[in-house]
């Protein structure tokens, strides 16, 4: 994630992509909070999805998990950057480079995604980014959320999802696996990860 601060201009910029990015809530798992199944959704980051997803993260997340290193905990300047991080990408990937999504779970945002077309000489590639509030994590939601993001991307005509994680990182390398993905770990602890797109995810 990068650190520039968003001009006011693409305020009027958004653009709505929850009804092409709608889970099929059959497919969610058993142990979820509760046995009611859940309706899982990708949402446009506006300005009142904006107020709570700034909530969740500063209430249910670690800073360095949503926001670039900037300073000790959830403190004014990470929160501007959060702010017009999402500002800044409402013209998504057919208007930049970038697009991103809330997570919403039964009308609850609980976390973020961004699709990025992270390496100009592969065009056809988009990399990923996910984090989750910490009380929505281990329940299987990351890997429910990562078939939306197969599906986004494939929508959005790449042939390929990459991400890039730690080795360490057991939740984010089990999810990756589950999906299908390649694995190359790195010399510096790095892991790259790349999940092949095909008509399957339609
Ligand atoms: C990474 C993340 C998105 C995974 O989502 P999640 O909902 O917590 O993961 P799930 O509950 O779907 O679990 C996925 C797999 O990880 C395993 N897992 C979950 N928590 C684990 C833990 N603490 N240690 C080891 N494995 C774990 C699960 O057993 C599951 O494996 P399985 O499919 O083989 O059963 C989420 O934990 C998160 O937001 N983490 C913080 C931000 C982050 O690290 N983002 C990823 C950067 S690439």
């Amino acid at each position: 994630m990068d650190e520039e601060i968003a001009p006011d201009s693409w305020y009027a910029t958004s653009r709505r992509i929850d009804q092409v990015m709608d889970a099929a809530p059959a497919s969610e798992p058993a142990r979820s909070k509760d046995s009611r199944k859940r309706h899982v959704e990708l949402v446009s980051v506006d300005e009142d999805v904006l107020d709570e997803l700034v909530k969740v993260a500063t209430s249910d997340a670690a800073p360095d998990e949503v926001t670039p290193p900037l300073g000790d905990s959830w403190n004014p300047r990470r929160v501007a950057w959060l702010r017009a991080y999402h500002r800044h990408r409402r013209s998504g990937l057919k208007g930049g480079e970038e697009e991103t999504a809330a997570i919403r779970v039964d009308g609850r945002i609980v976390g973020a995604i961004r699709l990025h077309r992270s390496d100009s000489e592969a065009p056809e590639s988009l990399e990923y980014g996910i984090w989750l509030a910490r009380s929505w994590r281990g329940l299987g939601l990351g890997a429910t959320v990562l078939r939306l993001i197969v599906r986004r991307a494939y929508e959005l005509g790449a042939l390929r999802l990459i991400a890039r994680t730690t080795a360490s990182n057991s939740p984010a390398i089990a999810t990756l696996r589950r999906a299908g993905a390649t694995l190359q770990q790195r010399g510096d602890g790095t892991v790259h990860a790349e999940i092949p797109l095909d008509g399957e995810h339609r």
